[in-house]
């Protein structure tokens, strides 16, 4: 009998490969490129991606043996699971893997933005010892909102509490008194603007989320207010973000995802308050690892016809 196919779609930890064992032919494609995509997902039985592959209505038309999308992280906004469905395909993904390396990279954003840590190396690096122009805001005693309360939402809350910040947040569907067993107070979006210092967004890409902070949002906020965007690009609008630096309605901000990527060129690049990373949320060698044995995991047992238990 032939080995079921399991196609690698973008670049994974190796120890996805290992995890999945020798009982599937392994092939790899760049799910970025399009025409590869679609050619490659022909006659696969499990598709393993990132963030930047899109499984879309028209991959799973191309798709015709197509059991499992196995998404190594955790946003599904690059996966039309509900074709996925109708189509009769899985979908897994692992949605605890890289919660710790993204919270932290929020948190190491915070704290770059708040001391100007990139500008301040960048310039030293060209020979400028500037200590008066990188002067910087203390984070204890500082209000953070964080946006969506989630897995990371709550990790980023108890770290940044470590360093003296009071919490509060914005989440409908997160209930008060969970909150307050946290520490945490829950405010209405509108005034989470008002009154937090510092602003980190953790939510996932949804029609309700994408622009969320936008003009009119961007207009509540304090002129020295500092935003964290390290969910994914779009909630936070990059245009109505522009605007509000230029204007000094925003004081810096921290972005590690963008409306369009992989994005090289934006005018968000040209602030120096602006540090900006290239969707590491999920970079270390910690979650990748923990994210591709996961979905391993699950498309073994997917493919076998077990039942997948949530992660
Ligand atoms: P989660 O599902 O645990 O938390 C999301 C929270 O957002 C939930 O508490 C939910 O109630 C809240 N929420 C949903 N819709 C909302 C809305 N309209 N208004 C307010 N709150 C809303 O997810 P998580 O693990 O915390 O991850 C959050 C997002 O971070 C993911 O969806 C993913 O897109 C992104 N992420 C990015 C990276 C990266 O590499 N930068 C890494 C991991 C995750
Ligand atoms: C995620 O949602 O898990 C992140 O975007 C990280 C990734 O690219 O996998």
């Amino acid at each position: 009998m032939s080995k079921s196919v399991v196609l690698i779609a973008e670049e994974l930890s190796p120890a996805t490969v290992d995890a999945l064992g020798p009982d599937f032919e392994i092939r790899h494609c760049n799910g970025a490129d399009r025409t590869e995509l679609l050619t490659a997902i022909a006659d696969v039985d499990a598709i393993l991606i990132r963030s930047a592959t899109k499984v879309d209505a028209e991959a799973l038309a191309a798709a015709k043996k197509l059991k499992v999308v196995a998404r190594a992280g955790v946003g599904l906004d690059n996966v039309d699971v509900a074709a996925s469905t109708k189509a009769g395909v899985m979908v897994v993904n692992a949605p605890t893997s890289n919660i710790v390396t993204a919270a932290e990279l929020a948190c190491g954003l915070l704290i770059a933005s708040a001391r100007n840590i990139a500008p301040a190396s960048t310039a030293l690096k060209a020979g400028e010892w500037k200590r008066n122009k990188y002067t910087g805001v203390e984070l204890s005693e500082k209000t953070l909102g964080v946006v969506g309360l989630g897995r990371i939402g709550v990790l980023v809350a108890q770290r940044m509490s470590a360093f003296g910040m009071k919490i509060v947040a914005y989440d409908p569907y997160i209930q008060a008194a969970r909150a307050a067993q946290m520490g945490v107070k829950l405010l209405s979006l509108e005034e989470l603007l008002e009154v937090s210092d510092f602003i980190t967004v953790h939510l996932p890409k949804t029609p309700e989320t994408i622009g969320l902070i936008g003009d009119e949002a961007l207009h509540k906020v304090k002129p020295t207010v500092r935003i964290v965007n390290a969910a994914r690009g779009g909630i936070v609008d990059e245009a109505a973000l522009a605007s509000a630096l230029r204007d000094g309605r925003v004081a810096g901000a921290g972005l590690d995802v963008y409306a369009k990527e992989p994005c090289t060129d934006s005018p968000l690049f040209a602030f120096d308050n602006v540090v900006a990373t290239p969707h590491l949320g999920a970079s270390t060698d910690e979650a990748q690892e923990k994210a591709g044995i996961a979905v391993a995991k699950s498309v073994r047992l997917a493919l076998a016809g077990e039942l997948v238990p949530d992660a």
